[in-house]
């Protein structure tokens, strides 16, 4: 068992790039603070390897694709998405066993490049959570966009799945009647965890406010949030004539996905999809210039600030924080990833000691 095994769940699928950032140049990035490289192949294909060649360690992100591997920009190894040197083309062009480097299942979905950085045998994609408005062209339009964070991932989870922060972090979104007006529901289904908030019957507000076009003065709003391990989450954010349902009204679906870059730092992307003016390439932009500002410079300040005050520690709950009624989902969050990380600990140092 590695330390690293340790620290993060591996057995799981991880957002690791927006679709748009993977073009026909390898892309150098940093997860579960380990260098990797992501790459498409001719035939579409993704791979991911270790960031470095087996040769002389130079970064095979400075190096090309060539149909479906990967070569080195040094001296033209290549390999294959499973990180087996497949090619030498010097002298007798044998490969040798410790040409090999580590490479984990990739594949593109949803406008996402997703990793499974633990045993390749376990990955399967169909357990990746689904954000089926973003492959629904018919129907909604997405955008998408990408922030770093200088914080732990887990900062960024109990964020997400805190909705109370609005009324503070966000005072444009904020209701009049603050958190009284609303009731929030906490639950676990199966390994994930919900935040709903039902705000029925409220003055028009939100993003929804900017795709409402009926003459009513007041709709029925909601935000719930659903979080899937690691931090994978879906945020189904919306508002409907009162009493009507949801899905006849503006529905604006979010995926929230963070992935560690390192232990004290987050890749974080996010994606919000809109049924209302979906051919307005306009309304696309503003959406995204919104959506990218309010995360950047609400929501990613306030996490790094908190990230600085907690110095080197990145289990937020060994400071013995108080606790308020909105943090319960989000430690329960927390309680259940650590759940997982523990068995999976447990299970790789009992298939070491067989
Ligand atoms: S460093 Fe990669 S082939 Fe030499
Ligand atoms: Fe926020």
């Amino acid at each position: 068992m590695t330390d690293q095994q340790q620290r993060f769940l591996r057995n799981a699928w991880y957002a690791a790039a927006l679709s748009t950032e993977l073009t026909d140049k390898p892309l150098a990035r940093r997860l579960l603070d380990e260098p990797m490289v992501l790459y498409r192949t001719a035939s579409g294909k993704i791979g991911c390897v270790t960031n470095r060649c087996s040769h002389r360690f130079a970064p095979l992100s400075l190096g090309k694709v060539k149909g479906e591997h990967l070569e080195c920009g040094y001296h033209g190894l290549q390999f294959d998405g499973t990180g087996a040197c497949v090619l030498n083309p010097h002298g007798n062009k044998q490969i040798a066993s410790n040409a090999h480097i580590a490479g984990w299942p990739a594949v593109e979905r949803y406008g996402f490049i997703w990793i499974w950085p633990g045993e390749a045998a376990k990955a399967d994609p169909a357990a990746i959570t689904p954000y089926p408005f973003n492959a629904d062209p018919q129907n909604f339009t997405p955008v998408y966009g990408y922030l770093h964070v200088k914080g732990n991932y887990q900062l960024v989870t109990d964020n997400l799945l805190d909705l109370s922060h609005v009324e503070w972090l966000h005072p444009m979104f904020a209701q009049s009647g603050g958190v009284d007006a609303h009731k929030t529901e906490y639950g676990v289904e199966g390994r994930s965890v919900f935040a709903r908030r039902a705000k029925p019957n409220v003055e028009l507000q939100g993003l929804a406010r900017l795709y409402w076009t009926s003459p009513s003065k007041r709709f029925d709003a909601r935000s719930n949030m659903v979080w899937h391990a690691p931090a994978n989450m879906v945020f189904d954010l919306g508002a409907t004539e009162c009493g009507a349902a949801p899905e006849e009204g503006v529905c604006l679906p979010n995926a929230h996905l963070v992935t560690p870059e390192t232990e004290f730092s987050s890749h974080y992307f996010w994606s919000v999809a809109r049924n209302r003016q979906i051919d307005d390439d306009a309304a696309s932009a503003k959406l995204q210039g919104i959506a990218q500002r309010i995360f950047s410079t609400e929501d990613v300040p306030m996490i790094e600030a908190q990230q600085v005050n907690m110095g080197a520690v990145t289990d937020l709950m060994s400071l013995k924080p108080v606790s308020l009624e909105p943090d319960i989902p989000a430690v329960r969050a927390r309680r259940m990833l650590s759940e997982m990380i523990r068995e999976e600990a447990a299970g790789a140092g009992r298939a070491a000691a067989e």
